[in-house]
């Protein structure tokens, strides 16, 4: 019955970009059913991003449903993992939502950023996070602006946790990717709220990411929710990535680098995030973040122009040929963040010839990946003072075996392959269980990480320096053709 010596078997549920993955984990047998449902956010002119959010609540309740109709077993408690900066407007009384979902891809607020600009520098410091339209508060701020005064405005989560429990809450490492908490008290910054223009609003309250939220009938029998984990944090919690100093990267719809900082924040001068990895019992975790906007959707992006078939051609296509040929591709399709913070850029694609084949392409693609991901690794060691030893990484695009020999070549590290591509229902499933056995550890709730595959670097780091510099060439000719 799901009930073992040590624990019960809980839902864990993955509200992501693309779709939403769901697991049932037993403590003693791990993954013992699996469901997903796909979500199609529409990409609109003017790097516009949005998906209904009904199309969000039925992905979570069709993946919830499947995944226990696989396991055929009840379970003790529900966790949900949210995309992070994903926003909306709501009536807090019907549940109604007022607008679309605006995706945390989207772009549209970069004249509210550049207005508020002189405000930058004050934001990070008191939020850890740089004034950038990719975080929730500039979404927030226009949809008050443009859309509608009425209603709730908050992140995802905060809405499908209402309709799942009648609840008005978000979690703290959730909270922390708004740009509205205050980094060294984990509570709203009236300050911040105030510089965006939301001091009137009425916000979730924060919560520890295991605990009883209340309780939902969507999956069929009554169950507690009881975790709740943006999904970056929730990897890295799965990942077993506990200690300072250690680090993972997701390679989703985009890819996410994440190191963890231990109890105090850490403000780098690099240019990554400094947030909350997640509070429980009240003590907060932190990690330095970096973020490739365009992971899995640059693979996409390649596949509707016909050059590819998809996600599973990579390996193929690029083995076709043995290297790039001079080709060099910035997929930076939905701008740059992390350490550059210019999403105004868009992508270039240069060196092609005659003789540029599909191949080219999409070696040079796994290598504009695999080299944002080795920036942004730089950057950590740059404010930890002290290099990686390795990299934890999960995530669809870890089945490319192209793209992974590419990332542990350009990083010089070994890269350590989870055993499971999704981890990040892993990680709320294991906050979940916390949150029913407020007895159990982070270490009790975490199965042992090992890896599946580890790539060793087959390259030198004299090439791996070549090929870096050949992308930082490109991105720098970005940057000098359109100047801050
Ligand atoms: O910050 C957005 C990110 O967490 C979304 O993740 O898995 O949907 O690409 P994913």
């Amino acid at each position: 019955n799901g009930r073992g010596p040590r624990g019960e078997a809980v839902l864990a549920i993955d509200q992501g970009t693309s779709g939403t993955k769901a697991l049932v984990l037993c403590p003693e047998r791990g993954v013992i059913g699996s469901g997903a449902a796909p979500v199609r956010p529409r990409h609109l002119p003017g790097g516009r991003v949005e998906v209904d959010p009904a199309a969000l609540l039925a992905s979570v309740v069709d993946a919830g449903r499947r995944a226990l109709a696989d396991a055929g077993e009840p379970v003790a408690a529900v966790g949900l993992a949210n995309q992070g900066e994903t926003v909306l407007a709501w009536d807090p009384d019907s549940g109604r939502p007022l607008t679309e979902a605006i995706v945390w891809q989207d772009r549209r607020a970069e004249p509210l950023c550049a207005e508020l600009a002189p405000y930058a520098d004050e934001l990070t410091h008191l939020t850890g996070l740089p004034l950038d339209p990719y975080f929730a508060a500039p979404k927030m701020a226009w949809i008050r602006r443009h859309l509608t005064r009425e209603g709730v405005v908050t992140t995802s989560d905060a809405w499908l946790i209402h309709q799942l429990t009648g609840e008005f809450v978000t979690d703290a490492a959730t909270a922390g990717r708004t740009q509205l908490l205050d980094l060294d008290d984990v509570a709203w910054s009236p300050r911040a709220l105030d510089v965006f223009g939301l001091a009137d609003e009425r916000l979730p309250r924060v919560v520890d990411a295991a605990g009883p939220v209340g309780t939902t009938k969507a999956f069929g029998p009554e169950l507690p929710l009881t975790g709740l984990l943006v999904d970056q944090q929730a990897a890295l919690l799965a990942q077993d990535v506990t200690e300072p100093g250690t680090a993972k990267c997701t390679y989703g719809t985009g890819a996410f680098l994440l190191a963890q900082t231990g109890s105090r924040p850490r403000r780098g001068g690099s240019g990554l995030v400094s947030c909350v990895a997640w509070r429980l019992a009240g003590e907060s975790s932190y990690c330095l973040d970096g973020q490739v906007y365009t992971a899995a959707s640059a693979v996409r992006w390649l596949t509707d122009l016909g050059v590819i078939e998809g996600a599973a051609d990579l390996d193929l296509v690029g083995s076709s040929v043995p290297d790039t040929a001079g080709v060099t591709f910035v997929p930076a399709l939905a701008g740059l963040a992390a350490p550059w913070w210019r999403g105004d850029l868009r992508g270039s694609i240069t060196g092609l010839g005659l003789d540029t084949a599909p191949g080219h392409l999409v070696r040079a693609l796994c290598e504009g990946i695999a080299a944002q991901v080795a920036s942004l690794a730089d950057a950590v060691t740059a404010d930890l003072g002290e290099p990686l030893t390795s990299l934890r990484v999960d995530g669809g695009l870890t089945r490319s075996a192209l793209l992974m020999q590419t990332q542990a070549d350009l990083l010089q590290l070994p890269v350590e392959v989870s055993a499971l591509p999704d981890v990040t229902a892993l990680g709320v499933g294991a906050v979940a269980r916390m949150g029913i056995d407020p007895k159990l550890t982070v270490r009790d709730a975490v199965s042992r990480w090992r890896p599946a595959t580890v790539y060793e670097p087959k390259i030198d780091a004299t090439q791996a320096a070549e090929r870096l510099g050949g992308f930082r060439s490109a991105v720098a000719s970005l940057l000098d053709r359109a100047p801050a």
